[in-house]
């Protein structure tokens, strides 16, 4: 092997030990820098008479490509390996199998609300929200139970500071405020033709929400649900209460031969009142007597809290436990089940 063969196969070997681009640039230096053995040998080539230079030329040159050649191919391997190593590091599986999105569903006590809503809707009644933290008056005072009331210690809650109209004191102990709330407002829409003694269209609503009591048990929760209804007209009976309550009940429980009963009973805000109880003709709970609701004829202080003259406008309202109507239509005998988050019991609802 001649001494440029030798040369040429030396810096393949010096490149193919590099195994950074900075260590080749350094191996590139020893043959093609400055003062490299390439550019040695070229610069030796002045000192040759004409022949000589132009074939020893050649040779050099001919070494010169073989070794940038060379460096090209390691260069181009490093640039290879180190693509390849970044691949690597950033693999992505895709024969993994994907990530499936969990199927989420209503909350048992939301089905029974969206089937409340539905079956009072189909009879015209309008659905109401309102404050959870809620005012002395709304919740008590306007519904005719004045402060010194016995009734306000069956309603114990949670009072915070404050307990003006405008800064609400409590978290509401029923729906019942709602009853104020809805009529004000629907007053207010209609003033101008209460003014000139017209007819004003009917109340008609049910207003849904959480509400708030110091009770814990198997079937009393610190939070729970309600359901108020409201109808209030120039001619609206007890009747009407009668025939409205049992079509619902008998629609929510599918059961068209479900028997209710209107017990008589006493809340400040209606007069007369009655405690509604269902009983069903089948199943576990044939034969016993559930209550199901409070209701009764709108006490006339509370229809003079609404904006309306209590000798021109009668109706009756209810209070229902949305809670305990799911417990009932699904069996399940803890309150305290809907609401400890368990999707191993809630899922069997979807
Ligand atoms: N608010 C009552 C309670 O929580 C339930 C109730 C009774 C509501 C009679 C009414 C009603 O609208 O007329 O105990």
């Amino acid at each position: 092997m001649n001494e440029l063969d030798a040369l040429v196969e030396s810096a393949a070997q010096g490149f193919a030990q590099a195994t950074t681009p900075a260590d080749l640039e350094n191996a590139k230096a020893v043959y093609l820098g400055k003062s490299g053995r390439i550019t040695e040998l070229m610069k030796g080539l002045a000192a040759l008479p004409v022949e000589e230079k132009k074939t020893r030329g050649a040779i050099i040159n001919q070494a010169k490509q073989a070794i940038e050649a060379a460096l090209n191919a390691r260069r181009q391997a490093l640039a290879d390996a180190e693509l390849e190593a970044q691949l690597k590091a950033e693999a992505l599986d895709v024969s993994l199998p994907g990530r499936r999105l969990g199927q989420g569903g209503l909350h048992p006590v939301s089905l029974t609300l969206e089937r409340i809503e539905g079956i009072f809707g189909s009879m015209g009644f309008d659905v109401a929200q309102g404050p959870e933290i809620e005012s002395d008056w709304f919740n008590f005072t306007a519904l005719n139970t004045p402060e010194d009331h016995p009734a306000r210690s069956m309603h114990d809650t949670f009072y915070v500071e404050g307990g003006t109209q405008a800064a609400p004191n409590l978290l509401r102990t029923h729906t019942s405020p709602m009853q104020i709330r809805h009529a004000v407002q629907h007053v207010r829409r209609y003033q101008a033709l209460l003014d000139a003694g017209e007819p004003m269209p009917e109340i008609r609503v049910i207003a849904p929400g959480r509400t708030y009591r110091v009770d814990s048990d198997a079937t009393h929760s610190p939070m729970f649900h309600q359901c108020e209804g409201l109808w209030i007209g120039a001619n609206v009976s007890f009747k009407d209460l009668k025939v409205v309550f049992t079509d619902f009940c008998r629609t929510f429980f599918e059961s068209d031969d479900l028997v209710l009963r209107f017990r008589p009973s006493f809340f400040p805000f209606t007069e007369p009142s009655a405690e509604i109880d269902i009983q069903f003709p089948s199943g576990p709970l044939a034969g016993r007597w559930l209550e199901v609701a409070g209701s009764g004829q709108v006490h006339p202080n509370v229809v003079r809290n609404m904006g309306l003259d209590p000798e021109k406008y009668i109706g009756f309202a209810f209070g229902m436990g949305p809670d305990r109507l799911t417990m009932l239509r699904y069996g399940v005998n803890d309150l305290r089940l809907f609401f400890d988050g368990d999707v191993r019991f809630l899922s069997q609802f979807q």
